[in-house]
């Protein structure tokens, strides 16, 4: 029986059956605005409800901005804090506190990282890392190696963790190919317009170990409540649509057909 992690998201589970498995170094995808915080925020909340160690790094805004996320979907991470079960590494703000990052290198990444457990206690324990392609910007060549190095010296530390990757807007393509190759799992969010609205998805592309749904959910954030998934893209009414003209066609001909009823 394989011991699977809850995600945070129950619709996301719902897709995983029941969760990540233990251990497991996943790769979180997509373009900006796509939900990737607001899903690893989820997953750490689980771990600190779970009793888990947590540790969060985020390179894309200050550990006080992920507080202040968090508790717009009312998850308290000022006293998971303070009662120390997480421990948010800051590598965006800069500054001298000991959990800040100073530099984003892969080497100093892994020893805060690894600072932090040893400081949480032992046990089981999650990962966020927000992102990790920040690592990589400027040499993407890199990537594989990099995330290669940190699959190996986390996996010794009982994390199971999400990596995020970011996709650029322009060619929704990640910076370096890294995490995807490396991964255990791969969860893709997504974003499109439609119709005048900005939906997005989520696709579980891979989890090793797992009968994973292969269908791209509709993703939906609320307010005081955070990420809930809806229904797969495949069933709504935006899929089934037809082209503009098309539709006009079928509508004059419906009206010719109605007008010259009995
Ligand atoms: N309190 C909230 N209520 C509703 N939607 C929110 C709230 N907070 C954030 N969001 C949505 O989440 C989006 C940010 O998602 P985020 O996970 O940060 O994206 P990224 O993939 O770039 O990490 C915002 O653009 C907004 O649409
Ligand atoms: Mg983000």
């Amino acid at each position: 029986m394989i011991e699977r992690l809850s995600t945070g998201v129950a619709g996301i589970d719902g897709l995983l059956e029941g969760g990540v498995p233990r251990g497991f170094f996943v790769a979180v995808t997509g373009e900006p605005g796509c939900g990737k915080t607001v899903f690893c925020i989820h997953f750490v909340a689980r771990g600190v409800e779970e009793g888990d160690r947590c540790v969060y790094v985020t390179t894309e805004e200050a550990a006080e901005s992920i507080v202040r996320q968090a508790q717009l979907f009312n998850i308290d991470f000022r006293s998971a804090i303070d009662s120390g079960r997480l421990l948010i590494i800051d590598a965006f703000s800069g500054g001298s506190d000991r959990w800040a990052l100073g530099r984003l290198e892969v080497e100093d990444l892994l020893e805060k990282v690894i600072e932090a457990k040893k400081e949480l206690g032992y046990g089981r324990a999650r990962l966020v890392i927000d992102s990790m392609s920040a690592f990589w910007l400027d040499r993407p060549a890199m990537a594989r190696r990099y995330s290669y190095m940190v699959k190996k010296v986390l996996g010794k530390w009982d994390f199971t963790a999400l990596a995020v990757s970011q996709y650029a807007i322009t060619t929704s393509e990640a910076f370096g190919f890294g995490i995807e190759h490396v991964a255990d799992g791969i969860i893709r969010f997504r974003r499109a317009v439609r119709g005048g609205v900005l939906r997005r998805y989520v696709l579980v592309e891979k989890m090793r170990q797992t009968n994973h749904s292969l269908m791209m959910h509709l993703v939906e954030i609320h307010p005081g409540k955070g990420m809930v998934i809806g229904q797969p893209a495949g069933v709504g009414r935006e899929d089934v649509a037809l082209p503009g003209e098309v539709s006009r066609r079928v509508l004059r001909a419906k009206r010719r057909a109605e007008g010259e009823a009995p």
